[in-house]
Protein backbone atom coordinates (compact mmCIF):
# COMPACT_ATOMS: atom_id res chain seq x y z
CA UNK A 1 0.00 0.00 0.00
CA UNK A 2 1.04 3.69 -1.20
CA UNK A 3 0.77 7.12 0.73
CA UNK A 4 -0.61 9.33 -2.53
CA UNK A 5 -0.58 12.87 -2.72
CA UNK A 6 -2.29 14.80 -5.06
CA UNK A 7 -0.79 17.84 -6.30
CA UNK A 8 -3.74 20.40 -7.93
CA UNK A 9 -6.12 18.47 -6.43
CA UNK A 10 -9.25 21.10 -6.88
CA UNK A 11 -8.51 21.28 -10.55
CA UNK A 12 -10.58 19.45 -13.40
CA UNK A 13 -7.87 16.81 -13.29
CA UNK A 14 -7.11 16.37 -10.05
CA UNK A 15 -10.90 16.02 -8.89
CA UNK A 16 -10.73 13.21 -11.50
CA UNK A 17 -7.71 11.53 -10.09
CA UNK A 18 -9.53 10.99 -6.85
CA UNK A 19 -12.47 9.33 -9.23
CA UNK A 20 -10.14 7.26 -10.99
CA UNK A 21 -8.07 5.87 -8.00
CA UNK A 22 -10.96 4.61 -6.34
CA UNK A 23 -12.71 3.25 -9.48
CA UNK A 24 -9.41 1.27 -9.95
CA UNK A 25 -9.49 0.40 -6.14
CA UNK A 26 -5.93 1.62 -5.56
CA UNK A 27 -3.65 0.43 -3.26
CA UNK A 28 -3.77 3.13 -1.38
CA UNK A 29 -2.33 4.01 2.06
CA UNK A 30 -2.87 7.57 2.52
CA UNK A 31 -4.18 10.05 0.38
CA UNK A 32 -3.01 13.37 0.57
CA UNK A 33 -4.80 16.00 -1.46
CA UNK A 34 -2.55 19.32 -2.41
CA UNK A 35 -3.02 22.63 -3.82
CA UNK A 36 -2.33 26.17 -3.54
CA UNK A 37 -2.87 28.44 -0.08
CA UNK A 38 -6.30 29.53 -1.43
CA UNK A 39 -7.43 26.32 -0.76
CA UNK A 40 -6.08 24.99 2.60
CA UNK A 41 -9.43 23.61 4.26
CA UNK A 42 -11.72 22.67 1.22
CA UNK A 43 -13.08 19.07 1.37
CA UNK A 44 -12.58 16.51 -1.23
CA UNK A 45 -14.09 12.80 -1.12
CA UNK A 46 -12.04 9.22 -1.46
CA UNK A 47 -13.72 6.14 -0.70
CA UNK A 48 -17.02 7.88 1.17
CA UNK A 49 -14.01 9.55 3.32
CA UNK A 50 -13.81 13.30 3.56
CA UNK A 51 -10.76 14.80 3.28
CA UNK A 52 -9.18 18.69 3.78
CA UNK A 53 -7.02 20.05 1.47
CA UNK A 54 -3.45 20.89 2.42
CA UNK A 55 -0.85 23.72 0.91
CA UNK A 56 1.40 22.45 -1.45
CA UNK A 57 4.91 23.17 0.08
CA UNK A 58 8.33 21.58 -0.81
CA UNK A 59 8.24 19.78 2.40
CA UNK A 60 4.88 18.57 2.83
CA UNK A 61 6.29 15.01 0.51
CA UNK A 62 8.86 14.42 3.16
CA UNK A 63 5.97 15.13 6.26
CA UNK A 64 3.68 13.21 5.07
CA UNK A 65 6.31 9.89 3.45
CA UNK A 66 4.65 10.12 -0.18
CA UNK A 67 5.55 7.56 -1.85
CA UNK A 68 3.27 8.26 -5.17
CA UNK A 69 2.80 11.73 -6.17
CA UNK A 70 0.47 12.77 -9.05
CA UNK A 71 1.07 16.52 -10.07
CA UNK A 72 -1.55 18.63 -11.94
CA UNK A 73 -0.97 22.15 -11.17
CA UNK A 74 0.68 23.23 -14.53
CA UNK A 75 4.34 23.10 -15.99
CA UNK A 76 5.94 25.56 -12.99
CA UNK A 77 4.45 24.00 -10.09
CA UNK A 78 5.89 21.11 -11.11
CA UNK A 79 9.21 22.56 -12.40
CA UNK A 80 9.44 24.04 -8.94
CA UNK A 81 8.02 21.44 -6.41
CA UNK A 82 8.25 17.89 -8.17
CA UNK A 83 12.53 17.76 -7.15
CA UNK A 84 11.05 18.24 -3.74
CA UNK A 85 8.71 14.82 -3.64
CA UNK A 86 11.09 13.06 -5.56
CA UNK A 87 14.17 14.04 -2.80
CA UNK A 88 11.56 12.89 -0.03
CA UNK A 89 12.04 9.66 -2.04
CA UNK A 90 8.61 9.85 -3.59
CA UNK A 91 7.62 8.34 -7.55
CA UNK A 92 6.38 11.48 -9.39
CA UNK A 93 3.60 11.10 -12.38
CA UNK A 94 3.42 14.94 -13.51
CA UNK A 95 0.60 15.48 -16.13
CA UNK A 96 2.18 18.53 -16.96
CA UNK A 97 4.53 19.36 -20.35
CA UNK A 98 7.74 20.58 -18.45
CA UNK A 99 9.35 17.37 -18.30
CA UNK A 100 8.07 15.75 -20.95
CA UNK A 101 10.93 15.77 -23.83
CA UNK A 102 13.47 15.60 -21.00
CA UNK A 103 15.99 12.59 -22.67
CA UNK A 104 16.00 10.97 -18.38
CA UNK A 105 11.98 11.20 -17.67
CA UNK A 106 10.38 8.57 -19.75
CA UNK A 107 6.99 9.73 -21.29
CA UNK A 108 4.11 7.19 -20.92
CA UNK A 109 1.04 5.41 -22.75
CA UNK A 110 0.68 2.44 -20.82
CA UNK A 111 -0.90 0.89 -23.78
CA UNK A 112 2.12 1.19 -26.00
CA UNK A 113 4.96 1.65 -24.13
CA UNK A 114 4.98 0.08 -21.19
CA UNK A 115 8.43 -0.82 -21.04
CA UNK A 116 9.16 2.73 -20.58
CA UNK A 117 8.23 3.17 -17.02
CA UNK A 118 12.12 1.13 -16.18
CA UNK A 119 13.38 4.34 -17.01
CA UNK A 120 12.14 6.28 -13.79
CA UNK A 121 14.83 5.90 -11.58
CA UNK A 122 17.05 8.14 -14.07
CA UNK A 123 14.85 11.25 -12.57
CA UNK A 124 12.70 9.78 -9.88
CA UNK A 125 9.24 11.38 -12.50
CA UNK A 126 7.39 9.70 -15.27
CA UNK A 127 5.53 12.01 -17.29
CA UNK A 128 1.98 11.62 -19.02
CA UNK A 129 1.77 12.92 -22.44
CA UNK A 130 -0.36 15.77 -23.78
CA UNK A 131 -4.39 14.50 -23.79
CA UNK A 132 -4.49 15.19 -27.60
CA UNK A 133 -1.50 12.68 -28.30
CA UNK A 134 -2.30 10.19 -25.70
CA UNK A 135 -5.61 9.23 -27.44
CA UNK A 136 -4.14 9.82 -30.74
CA UNK A 137 -1.00 7.31 -29.89
CA UNK A 138 -3.57 4.96 -28.73
CA UNK A 139 -4.86 4.28 -32.20
CA UNK A 140 -2.13 4.92 -34.56
CA UNK A 141 0.08 2.06 -32.30
CA UNK A 142 -2.06 -1.09 -34.09
CA UNK A 143 -2.15 1.06 -37.10
CA UNK A 144 1.71 1.49 -37.39
CA UNK A 145 2.02 -2.47 -36.48
CA UNK A 146 -0.08 -3.23 -39.34
CA UNK A 147 0.62 -0.86 -42.17
CA UNK A 148 3.58 1.27 -41.04
CA UNK A 149 2.90 4.85 -41.08
CA UNK A 150 5.26 7.39 -42.48
CA UNK A 151 3.69 10.39 -41.96
CA UNK A 152 -0.20 11.75 -40.16
CA UNK A 153 -2.48 14.76 -40.18
CA UNK A 154 -4.34 15.34 -37.93
CA UNK A 155 -6.74 18.12 -36.90
CA UNK A 156 -8.18 18.09 -33.02
CA UNK A 157 -11.38 19.30 -32.02
CA UNK A 158 -10.76 20.13 -28.52
CA UNK A 159 -13.05 20.58 -25.27
CA UNK A 160 -12.78 23.53 -22.91
CA UNK A 161 -12.17 21.51 -20.11
CA UNK A 162 -8.65 21.18 -21.51
CA UNK A 163 -8.11 24.70 -20.17
CA UNK A 164 -9.49 23.66 -17.15
CA UNK A 165 -11.98 24.51 -14.61
CA UNK A 166 -11.58 28.34 -15.43
CA UNK A 167 -12.19 27.06 -19.21
CA UNK A 168 -14.88 25.46 -18.34
CA UNK A 169 -16.67 28.63 -16.45
CA UNK A 170 -16.11 30.64 -19.20
CA UNK A 171 -18.24 28.75 -21.53
CA UNK A 172 -20.79 28.42 -19.31
CA UNK A 173 -20.68 32.29 -18.37
CA UNK A 174 -20.69 33.06 -22.75
CA UNK A 175 -23.78 30.48 -22.90
CA UNK A 176 -25.58 32.08 -19.87
CA UNK A 177 -24.90 35.27 -21.54
CA UNK A 178 -26.05 34.15 -24.93
CA UNK A 179 -29.59 33.61 -23.77
CA UNK A 180 -29.65 36.63 -21.67
CA UNK A 181 -29.28 38.58 -24.91
CA UNK A 182 -25.62 40.24 -22.95
CA UNK A 183 -23.01 38.76 -24.76
CA UNK A 184 -20.70 41.57 -25.35
CA UNK A 185 -20.53 42.19 -21.72
CA UNK A 186 -19.38 38.66 -21.13
CA UNK A 187 -16.73 38.29 -23.97
CA UNK A 188 -14.86 41.43 -22.90
CA UNK A 189 -14.52 40.20 -19.92
CA UNK A 190 -13.36 36.56 -21.04
CA UNK A 191 -9.97 35.58 -19.56
CA UNK A 192 -9.34 32.04 -20.71
CA UNK A 193 -9.63 31.75 -24.52
CA UNK A 194 -8.59 34.23 -26.77
CA UNK A 195 -12.03 34.86 -28.78
CA UNK A 196 -15.22 34.48 -27.94
CA UNK A 197 -15.62 30.47 -27.54
CA UNK A 198 -19.81 29.97 -27.06
CA UNK A 199 -20.51 29.55 -30.83
CA UNK A 200 -17.15 29.98 -32.04
CA UNK A 201 -14.38 27.84 -32.98
CA UNK A 202 -10.68 28.96 -32.27
CA UNK A 203 -7.88 26.91 -34.30
CA UNK A 204 -5.27 28.42 -32.04
CA UNK A 205 -4.45 26.33 -28.80
CA UNK A 206 -1.35 27.69 -26.52
CA UNK A 207 1.36 29.81 -27.89
CA UNK A 208 2.22 30.07 -31.45
CA UNK A 209 6.13 29.13 -32.54
CA UNK A 210 8.43 30.54 -34.86
CA UNK A 211 7.79 27.63 -37.03
CA UNK A 212 4.05 29.12 -37.74
CA UNK A 213 2.78 25.68 -35.54
CA UNK A 214 1.65 26.49 -31.86
CA UNK A 215 2.96 24.55 -29.01
CA UNK A 216 0.25 22.29 -28.76
CA UNK A 217 0.53 21.28 -31.70
CA UNK A 218 4.29 20.74 -31.72
CA UNK A 219 3.62 18.79 -28.44
CA UNK A 220 1.65 16.13 -30.66
CA UNK A 221 4.31 16.08 -33.07
CA UNK A 222 7.53 15.61 -30.55
CA UNK A 223 5.64 13.24 -28.05
CA UNK A 224 4.08 11.22 -30.14
CA UNK A 225 7.70 10.27 -31.81
CA UNK A 226 9.10 9.59 -28.43
CA UNK A 227 6.26 7.55 -26.81
CA UNK A 228 6.08 5.32 -30.12
CA UNK A 229 10.37 5.19 -30.68
CA UNK A 230 9.06 6.27 -34.16
CA UNK A 231 10.33 9.17 -37.25
CA UNK A 232 6.79 9.37 -38.17
CA UNK A 233 5.68 12.86 -40.05
CA UNK A 234 2.79 14.41 -37.80
CA UNK A 235 1.05 17.55 -39.42
CA UNK A 236 -1.80 18.75 -36.49
CA UNK A 237 -3.86 21.63 -36.36
CA UNK A 238 -4.89 22.17 -33.30
CA UNK A 239 -8.59 23.48 -32.72
CA UNK A 240 -10.59 24.55 -29.64
CA UNK A 241 -14.26 23.68 -29.88
CA UNK A 242 -17.00 24.72 -27.40
CA UNK A 243 -17.49 21.42 -26.27
CA UNK A 244 -17.59 20.99 -22.27
CA UNK A 245 -15.53 17.32 -22.39
CA UNK A 246 -13.41 14.98 -24.55
CA UNK A 247 -11.56 15.96 -27.21
CA UNK A 248 -12.07 14.53 -31.23
CA UNK A 249 -9.55 14.09 -33.73
CA UNK A 250 -10.11 13.69 -37.65
CA UNK A 251 -6.71 11.32 -38.43
CA UNK A 252 -5.39 10.82 -41.63
CA UNK A 253 -2.38 8.33 -41.75
CA UNK A 254 0.01 7.29 -44.66
CA UNK A 255 1.51 3.83 -44.49
CA UNK A 256 4.29 2.18 -46.13
CA UNK A 257 1.67 -0.66 -46.66
CA UNK A 258 -1.35 -0.26 -48.92
CA UNK A 259 -4.02 -0.68 -46.03
CA UNK A 260 -7.26 -2.60 -45.89
CA UNK A 261 -9.81 -1.17 -43.83
CA UNK A 262 -11.81 -4.94 -42.60
CA UNK A 263 -8.02 -5.46 -41.40
CA UNK A 264 -7.84 -1.84 -39.82
CA UNK A 265 -10.96 -2.82 -38.14
CA UNK A 266 -9.95 -5.94 -36.81
CA UNK A 267 -6.60 -4.84 -35.57
CA UNK A 268 -8.37 -1.68 -33.38
CA UNK A 269 -10.66 -3.79 -32.03
CA UNK A 270 -8.56 -6.05 -30.88
CA UNK A 271 -5.93 -2.75 -29.03
CA UNK A 272 -6.23 -3.05 -25.21
CA UNK A 273 -8.66 0.07 -23.92
CA UNK A 274 -9.84 1.03 -27.92
CA UNK A 275 -13.68 0.65 -29.06
CA UNK A 276 -14.39 1.00 -32.11
CA UNK A 277 -18.31 2.17 -33.09
CA UNK A 278 -17.90 2.70 -36.76
CA UNK A 279 -21.60 1.55 -38.58
CA UNK A 280 -22.22 4.77 -41.32
CA UNK A 281 -26.10 2.57 -42.36
CA UNK A 282 -26.84 3.16 -38.72
CA UNK A 283 -25.57 6.70 -38.43
CA UNK A 284 -23.25 5.23 -35.44
CA UNK A 285 -19.94 6.57 -34.79
CA UNK A 286 -17.60 8.14 -31.78
CA UNK A 287 -18.48 11.45 -30.67
CA UNK A 288 -18.01 13.19 -26.73
CA UNK A 289 -20.72 12.54 -25.84
CA UNK A 290 -20.02 8.89 -26.03
CA UNK A 291 -16.64 9.57 -24.96
CA UNK A 292 -17.22 11.35 -21.62
CA UNK A 293 -16.87 9.67 -18.26
CA UNK A 294 -15.18 6.46 -20.02
CA UNK A 295 -11.89 5.25 -20.37
CA UNK A 296 -11.62 4.27 -23.98
CA UNK A 297 -10.27 5.70 -27.34
CA UNK A 298 -13.58 5.81 -29.78
CA UNK A 299 -12.67 4.92 -33.04
CA UNK A 300 -14.88 5.13 -36.32
CA UNK A 301 -15.49 6.88 -39.46
CA UNK A 302 -12.56 4.31 -41.01
CA UNK A 303 -12.16 4.37 -44.26
CA UNK A 304 -9.87 4.23 -47.33
CA UNK A 305 -8.65 7.14 -49.19
CA UNK A 306 -10.39 7.03 -53.05
CA UNK A 307 -7.26 8.10 -54.41
CA UNK A 308 -4.11 6.89 -52.36
CA UNK A 309 -4.06 2.95 -51.76
CA UNK A 310 -1.74 3.68 -48.64
CA UNK A 311 -4.08 6.32 -47.12
CA UNK A 312 -6.57 5.34 -44.11
CA UNK A 313 -8.60 8.12 -42.54
CA UNK A 314 -10.48 7.78 -39.49
CA UNK A 315 -12.11 9.68 -36.80
CA UNK A 316 -11.00 9.33 -33.24
CA UNK A 317 -12.83 10.14 -29.75
CA UNK A 318 -12.08 9.73 -25.87
CA UNK A 319 -12.62 11.86 -22.77
CA UNK A 320 -8.99 14.41 -22.07
CA UNK A 321 -9.53 14.51 -18.36
CA UNK A 322 -9.34 10.42 -18.15
CA UNK A 323 -7.73 8.72 -21.25
CA UNK A 324 -6.11 11.89 -22.08
CA UNK A 325 -4.88 12.75 -17.92
CA UNK A 326 -6.38 11.16 -14.87
CA UNK A 327 -6.70 7.34 -16.10
CA UNK A 328 -3.66 7.66 -17.79
CA UNK A 329 -1.38 8.97 -15.15
CA UNK A 330 -3.51 5.94 -12.53
CA UNK A 331 -2.40 3.26 -15.98
CA UNK A 332 1.49 4.12 -15.68
CA UNK A 333 1.13 4.32 -11.70
CA UNK A 334 -0.19 0.91 -11.59
CA UNK A 335 2.30 -0.60 -14.01
CA UNK A 336 4.73 1.03 -12.32
CA UNK A 337 3.61 -1.05 -9.19
CA UNK A 338 4.10 -4.29 -11.19
CA UNK A 339 7.12 -3.70 -12.56
CA UNK A 340 8.93 -1.70 -9.61
CA UNK A 341 6.16 -1.53 -6.58
CA UNK A 342 8.04 -4.55 -4.46
CA UNK A 343 11.65 -3.65 -4.80
CA UNK A 344 10.68 0.27 -4.22
CA UNK A 345 8.87 -0.10 -0.94
CA UNK A 346 12.06 -3.10 -0.05
CA UNK A 347 14.41 -0.38 -0.41
CA UNK A 348 12.14 2.28 1.68
CA UNK A 349 12.01 -0.66 4.81
CA UNK A 350 15.65 -0.40 4.96
P1 LIG B 1 -6.07 26.17 -6.45
O1 LIG B 1 -7.48 25.73 -6.66
O2 LIG B 1 -5.71 26.27 -4.99
O3 LIG B 1 -5.66 27.36 -7.27
P2 LIG B 1 -7.21 23.66 -13.32
O4 LIG B 1 -6.30 22.92 -14.26
O5 LIG B 1 -8.60 23.10 -13.28
O6 LIG B 1 -7.18 25.13 -13.57
O7 LIG B 1 -6.60 23.44 -11.83
C1 LIG B 1 -5.30 23.79 -11.46
C2 LIG B 1 -4.94 23.12 -10.12
O8 LIG B 1 -3.60 23.49 -9.79
C3 LIG B 1 -5.79 23.59 -8.93
O9 LIG B 1 -5.93 22.52 -8.02
C4 LIG B 1 -4.94 24.69 -8.33
O10 LIG B 1 -5.16 24.93 -6.96
C5 LIG B 1 -3.56 24.11 -8.51
N1 LIG B 1 -2.53 25.16 -8.47
C6 LIG B 1 -2.38 26.19 -9.34
N2 LIG B 1 -1.32 26.96 -8.96
C7 LIG B 1 -0.80 26.41 -7.85
C8 LIG B 1 0.28 26.72 -6.97
N3 LIG B 1 1.08 27.77 -7.21
N4 LIG B 1 0.52 25.93 -5.90
C9 LIG B 1 -0.27 24.85 -5.66
N5 LIG B 1 -1.33 24.48 -6.45
C10 LIG B 1 -1.59 25.26 -7.51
Amino acid sequence: MYNVAIVGATGAVGEELFRVLEEYNFPVKKLVPLASARSVGKEVEFKGETLKVKELTCDVFEKEEIDIAFFSAGGSVSAKFAPCAVKAGAVVIDNTSYFRMDKDVPLVVPEVNPEDIALWRKKGIIANPNCSTIQMVISLAPLHKEFNIKRVEVATYQAVSGAGKKGMEELFEQMRAIFNFKLDKVVDEREVFQYQIALNVIPHIDKFMDNGFTREEMKMVNETNKIMHSNIEVAPTCVRVPVLRSHSEAITIHCEKEVDVKRAREVLESFEDIKVIDNPEKNEYPMPIIATDTDYVYVGRIRKDLFDNKTLHFFNVADQLRVGAATNAVRIALKWIEMEGEKFLKEKDK
